[in-house]
């Protein structure tokens, strides 16, 4: 089964043709992506009409380069799948209208993909993929969930957070610091020149005994921790109060996944979305599971933030599942507002 993907949600267009062959691995023909954190730059977070504007320029080409790439012909394609949501309705719609477009002048089917399934399942694209069941821990920037999973479409949500993602957690503080946009990848490159034992700052519901999350607390306590440097505030302080800042959220995130580990008895763990690209997140998942006797699976790094080839799979893994119906192009729509448990 060949399938094409287009991923529009948020701000990263990104196309890509995944293979999927029974008794084999999914492969990864070609991908290609652009992401638009230079444009949203100078105006510290994304800007909808922007993003969408951008998506309308860059995904013809970016298709037309994975094609290439691929040596695969469209006529060669069974499926054309696209995020259907959640994200912004105007990006999506991007997207949605390239693949019915493209399905409909082809005589192809297409398939919408919830953007989190999508995240999901990108470690079955890795070289170590898991098994299912796991517990997976999925951190982006609008989402921070832990679910079971129990094979494709079967998704349990344990635990989720309350108020801010922790992507976005990631994102306030680092604007706080006066860090680029997307914050996350700059406040952990600042975290490394820093002491996480600098400040004190809170670990929300990290005794909860429940699996919920609740990061606009530390955003606040990062704010009044900026506030009382603002006078003399080097360097160092700036790194002291990211890498406090990233161990704060890395441990709430390592404790809860033990946790639902513990609770559910399973032994594997499959970390998911923009924030596993995280290095600190990574190490302390790997030492506690190693010690724990539980394997660790994450996506390869640079399918980890948002990219079309999560879509083309979890497409194809709906369908070769008998999981997802598709359906005659012409007739499309988007879900800005999607919970997964609907998709499934
Ligand atoms: O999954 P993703 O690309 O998009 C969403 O679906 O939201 O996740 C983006 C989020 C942003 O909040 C970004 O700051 C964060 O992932 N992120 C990171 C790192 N790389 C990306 N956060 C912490 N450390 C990183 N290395
Ligand atoms: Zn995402």
């Amino acid at each position: 089964m060949l399938i094409l993907g287009f991923e529009s949600s948020c701000d990263e267009t990104g196309v890509a043709l995944v293979e999927l062959r029974e008794g084999a691995a999914p492969l990864l023909l070609a991908h290609a992506l652009h992401s638009q954190v230079t444009m949203h730059e100078a105006y510290g977070g994304v800007v909808p009409e922007l993003a969408s504007r951008d998506h309308v320029r860059r995904v013809l080409p970016l298709a037309r380069e994975v094609m290439a790439a691929s040596k695969r012909s469209l006529e060669e394609l069974d499926l054309v799948a696209y995020t259907r949501g959640p994200g912004l309705a105007g990006a999506l719609l991007v997207g949605s209208a390239t693949a019915n477009a493209l399905a409909l002048a082809l005589g192809k089917p297409v398939l919408g993909v919830h953007h989190l399934e999508g995240h999901l399942l990108s470690p079955f694209l890795s070289a170590d993929p898991p098994e299912f069941p796991f517990i997976a821990l999925l951190v982006s920037g609008g989402h921070t969930q832990l679910m079971r999973v129990d094979g494709v479409g079967e998704y349990e949500l344990l635990g989720e957070t309350i108020d801010d993602a922790a992507g976005e957690a990631f994102d306030k503080s680092a604007k706080l610091l006066g860090l680029g946009y997307p914050g996350g990848p700059a406040l952990a490159r600042l975290a490394e020149f820093g002491d996480d034992k600098a400040f004190a700052l809170p670990r929300p519901l990290l005794h909860s005994g429940d699996l919920d999350f609740s990061f606009a607390g530390l955003k606040t306590a990062v704010r009044v921790q900026v506030g009382k440097l603002a006078n003399r505030v080097c360097e160092q302080d700036r790194a002291d109060v990211a890498a406090s800042t990233q161990a704060a959220i890395v441990d709430v995130l390592v404790a809860k996944s033990m946790s639902a580990l513990k609770q559910s008895g399973l032994t594997r763990l499959v970390v998911a979305g923009g924030v596993g690209a995280n290095r600190r997140l990574r190490e302390q998942l790997d030492t506690q599971c190693a010690r724990r006797g539980v394997r660790v699976h994450y996506p390869e790094l640079h399918l980890c933030t948002d990219n079309g080839a999560m879509i083309a799979l979890a497409a194809a893994m709906r369908v070769a599942a008998g999981r997802g119906s598709p359906r005659p192009a012409g007739a499309f729509d988007v879900q800005p507002r999607w919970p997964l448990a609907e998709a499934a």
